[in-house]
């Protein structure tokens, strides 16, 4: 018997987010056909659509969800570094294919800003937009033009301030890349996976970001991002940790399962993350493979909550606290 792929059983306050991992190009037409079927309420784009891909983030835009994205480093792969604009395909002085991904998604990007699902009774706000990752603040001259961001303390500023305006007092956070705080192995979320390899490779403009909106007293029931693929690089195989739980209860999801459209002798199959959310809490992370027909060809369950029971398998990390004045 097939699986059903759609489990809402209680009503309005269960909530279906599905959350899709860094796109690099394998996006196509099946993709909102797929999303209807599995009947999702709210579409979270993680970005890294591919290298500036103007066009997949146009098909993006006519979306016939409620969604939200985010922008990945890639997305300004020839704008935001000098190796960048250097092999950039396109003349720099009559076309800006970033000004162009940003205007398509307008009010949809959600980086330094919020958008509020009223219906849904929540609010989602984006990290840093394009970020790379890391403890040094990159691509400055990037971040001063595009954004007047100078440094880690004003990008934390502008994520806090988008909190800050968002009406909802649910808050699911949209970046890139992870915050810091989820682990210094190269297998943990946001773990540094090449060169000298581990380290925590969060974004800490998130994570500040995070602690001042816990602190105003809004919920945060999940934090969702991208940009380090599920397969390391030295291993090639499956070994990140691809979500924890802090002790707030704020499930930390990272859904680059990349690539996220495969090949199989019955055709192609897509992956998709879904959050099951009830009364303003994850109960239920999944990440699915469908196949040609939209039937659930594998799901693995990544974490499931009854009765305010996290299963052990879960790890388990303190809640982000807020930067010591000493510190800025
Ligand atoms: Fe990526
Ligand atoms: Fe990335």
């Amino acid at each position: 018997m097939t699986e059903q792929p759609h489990t809402h059983t209680s009503g309005p306050q269960s909530i279906m987010i599905a959350v899709i991992g860094d796109i690099h190009d394998a996006w196509d037409q099946e993709d909102p056909k797929a999303l209807q079927h599995l009947g999702v309420d709210l579409v979270l784009f993680v970005g890294d659509f591919g290298n500036e891909a103007v066009d997949l983030v146009r098909a993006i835009s006519t979306l016939d969800l409620p969604y939200a994205a985010a922008f990945g480093n890639h997305d300004a792969w020839y704008t935001a570094t000098p190796w960048g604009t250097k092999n950039c395909p396109y003349d720099r002085t009559q076309e800006d294919w970033v000004a162009q991904q940003l205007d398509l998604l307008g009010e949809a990007h959600v980086g330094y800003a919020h958008r509020t699902f009223s219906e849904l009774d929540l609010s989602v706000v984006g990290g840093r937009p394009f970020s790379w990752g890391g403890p040094d603040w990159r691509c400055a001259g990037f971040y001063q033009d595009r954004f007047d961001v100078t440094g880690f303390a004003d990008s934390t500023a502008r994520i806090v301030a988008a909190a800050t305006a968002a009406p909802s007092e649910t808050i699911i956070f949209l970046g890139h890349n992870g915050p810091t705080g989820l682990g210094d192995q190269a297998e943990d979320p946001c773990g540094k996976d090449w060169k000298q390899r581990g380290g925590d490779y969060g974004d800490p403009d998130l994570r500040d970001a995070i602690a001042t909106t816990y602190s105003t007293g809004k919920r945060v029931p999940l934090v969702t991002f991208g940009h380090m693929h599920h397969n390391l690089r030295h291993t090639q195989t499956v070994l990140r940790k691809r979500l924890c739980v802090d002790v707030n209860g704020t499930v930390y999801l990272n859904a680059a399962c990349v690539p996220r459209i495969v090949k199989t002798e019955q055709g192609l199959h897509r992956n998709f993350s879904l959050v099951t959310l009830q009364n303003h809490q994850v109960t239920d992370v999944k990440l699915v493979w469908l196949d040609a027909e939209f039937n659930i060809a594998s799901s693995e369950t990544l974490f499931t909550r009854s009765d305010e029971l996290v299963p052990s398998s879960t790890p388990i990390i303190p809640a982000p606290v807020l930067p010591s004045l000493a510190n800025e």
